[in-house]
């Protein structure tokens, strides 16, 4: 994106998400917002709440007490502040009996952290729910998940009893609400880790990776050393926007659980370390070794000063710890765009290759090196592929295998767009052809495109993968340039599923084809399975959950339209779904949940997908806030994040225009393996 997309536009619709965040919407049962000047009233029944004791005064504040720092935060002209009289004074203030009428209550809350001080939620003469300040006199959003308590009767207890330092509490804007409020955490990465809210925000994916905190955008460096697989990300430790890039770092054994390690990069000194790759150097090339050590080099994008360099930076502790060339930058041709380096070692010509992209030129340069330190260029390609494409940003290159041709392999460049994609937006295109350690000769100047999804960006593929294993690996930014500030606090942004790649000739024609990796059976729950059944309209099918694997396979019938609906509570679901006229397959977003958010992001996204044996496959993972639907054996892709309520968890399948078989459909709860 860079360059595309103005941190000045980011800025802007920052503001936008977190706007719509805060007040009460339509769909909201507001129980008080505190503005009318008296406690006498509740707003859903314009009854009084119960006044005990001084602290609370006899109606609400309007802001700092006399004697208190200010007070920020609440909505509107009127809050909750029981510093009257200061922190001495104590009391309590009870709210009307309230019928539960959703999921959650949400309220804004501040002032001291201790037992003392805070609100309850009483039900049956029981407290069910308790919460306090954070010794702050800013109010935030806090919620309590109440689904268990649904259609009850409930009060809730605002009190003070406490009389020394941060002896007091705020509180407005309580509602009862389907779309939970949350404000960003703020503070330590050492407190959140020992915070409720760790990985339980409302759309934290289960399994997919997330960063702990703060903005994320491409994989970088992925690769395999002494049995882990290594995830640098691109990383705001500032942030949850774009900026102060530098490489996040996480360790996975299975692809499923993560661990965080420390960031690898900072930028530094003004040069924000951008996109790239990483290799073992086996046979220490590069001299970065010591003692018989094998390094991992990082080869990165330096971007600062009005240019980008190709840098590196090696570890020679499993990663553990890095350090910057002192020799840097290693590849400078005094370039603004020139970016996102992929190296590899290309056996039958003994040297490094570097792909990396000339981005607003749109040509993708390959250089040689034997010791990573001095390049030497091999070649360029392009421009081709898509027209009027802004830039070219993120290549990968690699040889893959035809399945069911012994012997035979062909290679695949990939490259990303950062804008007029497909789906719109950024998204990847792809080439495949020949490679001989100089020059990339493709098939054919039409490109194919990767997923037609919207969400799936900037993938990379892992390095160093044992050839016991073979498999080539790769995942992707499960988001989209333009539409990238979604409501997701305090992390933005997921990586894709791991998908391993192959190609297969279909009609004549290659393809890439994408499936999810293997290792993902490993956390499948109870299987639930329907066989040979018809579905005229809707088939509910028992299974429930925002964690899924789910396949099935169709005939088609005289149904025009036929797929599964996930997601589901009332009006909202998303849709994966089959166009026997277009013969594509779809996911329709458009009722998926939170889509006011950017007016581009609701949508209805298609790939082709043609129909041979009269038979549709559909593999479709599901988490939380994304579906990434793999048809037929992943010959067609597409990923779409979504942002459902959290109790949208029904599936059902669906014809419409008459009925259609469906073979098999199988599904699986997907266990949680982050943040446990
Ligand atoms: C792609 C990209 C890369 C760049 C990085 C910066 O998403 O623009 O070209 O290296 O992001 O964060």
């Amino acid at each position: 994106m860079f360059g595309l997309v103005p941190t000045l536009v980011l800025a802007v619709l920052a503001i936008n998400c977190s706007v719509l965040d805060i007040y009460a919407s339509p769909e909201d049962a507001i129980v008080a917002n505190f503005e009318e000047g008296t406690y006498d009233n509740s707003q859903l029944d314009k009854r009084p709440w119960k006044i005990e004791g001084t602290a609370f005064g006899d109606k609400p504040a309007s802001g700092a007490l006399k004697g208190q720092m200010a007070v920020s935060g609440f909505d509107g002209k009127g809050l909750v502040n029981s510093f009257l009289d200061g922190d001495r004074s104590i009391g309590s203030l009870t709210s009307p009996d309230f019928k539960m009428t959703r999921d959650y209550i949400s309220f804004l809350i501040g002032g001291g952290k201790q037992p003392e001080v805070g609100a309850e939620l009483i039900i049956d003469g029981k407290i069910v729910r308790t919460a306090t300040g954070r010794d702050s006199e800013m109010l935030t959003w806090q919620t309590w998940d109440v689904r268990d308590y649904r259609g009850k009767t409930a009060r809730l207890r605002i009190f003070d009893n406490a009389t020394g330092g941060w002896g007091h509490i705020l509180l407005d804007e309580v509602l009862l609400t389907d779309n939970p409020r949350q404000s960003p955490f703020t503070g330590r990465l050492s407190d959140y880790r020992r915070s409720e809210q760790y990985y339980r925000e409302p759309h934290r994916p289960g399994f997919h990776f997330t960063p702990e905190i703060n903005w994320m955008n491409d994989p970088n460096g992925l690769v395999y050393f002494d049995g882990e697989y290594h995830l640098f990300y691109q990383h705001n430790p500032y942030g949850n926007e774009w900026g102060h890039m530098s490489w996040g770092h996480a360790v996975s054994t299975d692809f499923l659980h993560w661990k965080h390690l420390p960031i690898a990069l900072h930028d530094e000194y003004d040069v924000m370390a951008f996109s790239g790759s990483a290799v073992v150097d086996a046979n220490n090339t590069s001299g970065f070794g010591a003692d018989g050590k094998i390094p991992l080099v990082a080869i990165y994008t330096g971007h600062g000063f009005g240019k980008q360099t190709q840098d590196l930076a090696y570890s020679t502790d499993r990663g553990r710890t890095w350090t910057k060339y002192a020799g840097n930058p290693v590849l400078d041709i005094g370039e603004a765009d020139f970016r996102d380096p992929k190296v590899f070692w290309h056996k039958p010509s003994s040297k490094w290759i570097m792909v990396v992209s000339m981005a607003v030129q749109k040509r993708i340069r390959f250089y040689g090196s034997s010791d990573l330190k001095a390049w030497e260029l091999l070649s360029e390609f392009g421009p081709a592929g898509v027209q009027n494409k802004p830039n070219w940003e993120c290549p990968d290159l690699f040889e893959l295998p035809i399945v069911g041709e012994p012997g035979k392999t062909r290679w695949v460049l990939e490259t990303d767009i950062g804008g007029g994609a497909i789906a719109g937006g950024s998204g990847g295109e792809y080439f495949t052809g020949d490679f001989d350690g100089e020059k990339f000769v493709a098939d054919s100047l039409e490109s194919q495109w990767v997923d037609f999804g919207r969400d799936f960006y900037a993938p990379v593929s892992w390095s160093d993968i044992p050839s016991s294993d073979g498999r080539r690996l790769w995942l992707g930014w499960m988001n989209n340039w333009e539409t990238a500030l979604n409501p997701t606090s305090p992390w933005r942004s997921a990586m894709s599923i791991p998908r391993e790649l192959i190609l297969r000739r279909i009609a004549g024609n290659l393809r890439f084809c994408q499936t999810p990796v293997r290792e993902l059976a490993n956390i499948r729950g109870q299987e639930i399975v329907r066989e040979k059944f018809v579905c005229n309209n809707v088939t509910p099918i028992d299974v429930r959950g925002q964690q899924l694997d789910i396949e099935v396979e169709f005939a088609t019938g005289l149904a025009t339209e036929f797929g599964v609906r996930v997601l589901k509570s009332g009006q909202e679901q998303t849709v994966i779904g089959y166009d026997v006229a277009k013969q594509a397959l779809f996911i329709d977003r458009t009722k998926s949940g939170n889509v006011a958010f950017h007016p581009a992001f609701s949508g209805r996204h298609a790939g082709p997908l043609p129909v041979r044996t009269g038979r549709v496959k559909m593999r479709i993972v599901v988490d939380k806030c994304s579906v990434e639907v793999f048809g037929n054996d992943g010959e067609t892709v597409l990923s779409d994040l979504v942002f459902p309520r959290s109790s949208s968890d029904a599936v059902e399948i669906f014809t419409s225009g008459g009925s259609c078989e469906v073979i098999q459909f199988r599904a699986w709860p997907l266990a949680r393996t982050m943040g446990q």
